[in-house]
């Protein structure tokens, strides 16, 4: 292919460690190496861009960068013949965005081995819904069902849960038909959360135990925790006997302040969850059942579309813990 420029949001790390985010032109050939060169249609905001996006080096290492973890679009160029010009497809996770450049611009170049075909009952738009966030709250549904946690009956809580894993992971639990309860610390979105499908909503001070006892009443059968500190404490004292914590996030703290207890004596289960590097059959198998059985009737109120010239509001927002629902991007 010519060697086209296109448009990229970069970020720069200046001499003084302050932070440049611009919109930039860039050329295909300043692309990494891959197999498969994609024209990107749409991205979506997840927390750890935005990390990226600030000049966190536990996430990028080098700058100047595009973030963006996430991507759909059609295969402009492929040395694979698994994948044909023209096809759809989209990439979440393993390296893209983190020090490969990612999706926040018009073309991205990747290893085959990380490219997926889109679902046939989804367009490039909706699978980007769902992105790396929906595929982490399929990830945890798919792990707490392994746990012998069904639908019948069964009570799960999500913390963070007017945020981008949080929303979707409250509407794909809806959609298999669990009772939902959902943490929040955004007292105004109640409505946004029961309209998700949450039964029940808990303000996160409201949550967070100060007790300091060991154990709490069992009140979930299972949880999926984003935000990790003092919330996941309390939710693992709370969680019923036999019951499973998803733990996969840390926008509250990286910390964990636990005792033996609910594992002696409730037999609870904490399930670590990793979505980046999940191989590709696992991969297909929770993005099959993301397109047919958790799929969301109705994705368009969580949704907020903006272009690359929106993105440096929507970066201030998350790291703020702001962000409601998903952010999509609009590239081409
Ligand atoms: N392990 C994995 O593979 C994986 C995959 C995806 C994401 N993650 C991680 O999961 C977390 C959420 O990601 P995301 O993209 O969904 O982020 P997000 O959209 O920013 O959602 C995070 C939500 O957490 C709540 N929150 C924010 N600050 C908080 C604080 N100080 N204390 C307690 N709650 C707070 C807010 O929701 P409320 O106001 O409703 O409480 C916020 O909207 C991040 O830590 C991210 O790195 C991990």
């Amino acid at each position: 292919m010519e060697n086209l420029s296109f448009k990229s949001f970069v970020v720069e790390v200046l001499e003084n460690a302050q932070i440049s985010r611009k919109i930039k032109t860039k050329t295909i050939d300043e692309l990494p190496d891959g197999d498969v060169l994609i024209k990107v249609a749409y991205s979506a905001l997840n927390y750890k861009d935005a990390l990226s996006a600030s000049g966190h080096k536990g996430i990028t290492k080098k700058f100047p960068h595009t973030p963006g973890i996430d991507a759909s679009g059609i295969v402009a160029e492929s040395k694979n013949p698994h994948f044909i010009q023209g096809e759809k497809v989209f990439v979440t996770g393993y390296d893209l965005g983190m020090n490969t450049s990612g999706g926040f611009q018009e073309y991205i170049r990747v290893p085959s081995s990380w490219v997926v075909k889109l679902p046939n009952n989804m367009t490039l738009r909706e699978v980007m819904i769902y992105g790396t966030a929906g595929f982490t709250a399929g990830i945890c549904i798919n792990e707490i069902q392994k746990h012998d946690i069904f639908p019948d009956n069964s009570n799960i809580l999500v913390t963070g849960a007017t945020g981008g894993v949080g929303s979707l992971a409250v509407g794909m639990l809806k959609k298999a038909g669990y009772n939902i309860t959902a943490s929040t610390g955004k007292t105004e979105q109640k409505n946004f959360l029961k309209k998700l499908g949450a039964e029940e909503v808990i303000f996160r001070d409201d949550l967070i135990d100060t007790s300091n006892r060991p154990l709490l009443t069992g009140k979930w059968n299972a949880a999926i925790d984003t935000v990790g500190g003092r919330t996941l404490s309390t939710v693992i004292k709370s969680i019923k006997p036999r019951g499973s914590v998803c733990v996969l996030g840390l926008v509250e703290s990286d910390r964990l302040e636990t005792t033996v207890y609910p594992f002696l004596l409730r037999g609870i289960n904490l399930i670590g969850i990793d979505s980046a590097e999940r191989p590709m059959d696992y991969r297909l198998n929770i993005w099959k059942r993301i397109s047919e059985e958790w799929k969301i009737e109705n994705t368009e109120f969580l949704v907020k579309e903006i272009t690359l010239e929106g993105l440096e509001d929507e970066i201030n927002l998350i790291l703020k813990g702001g962000q409601v629902g998903k952010v999509l991007i609009k590239i081409s």
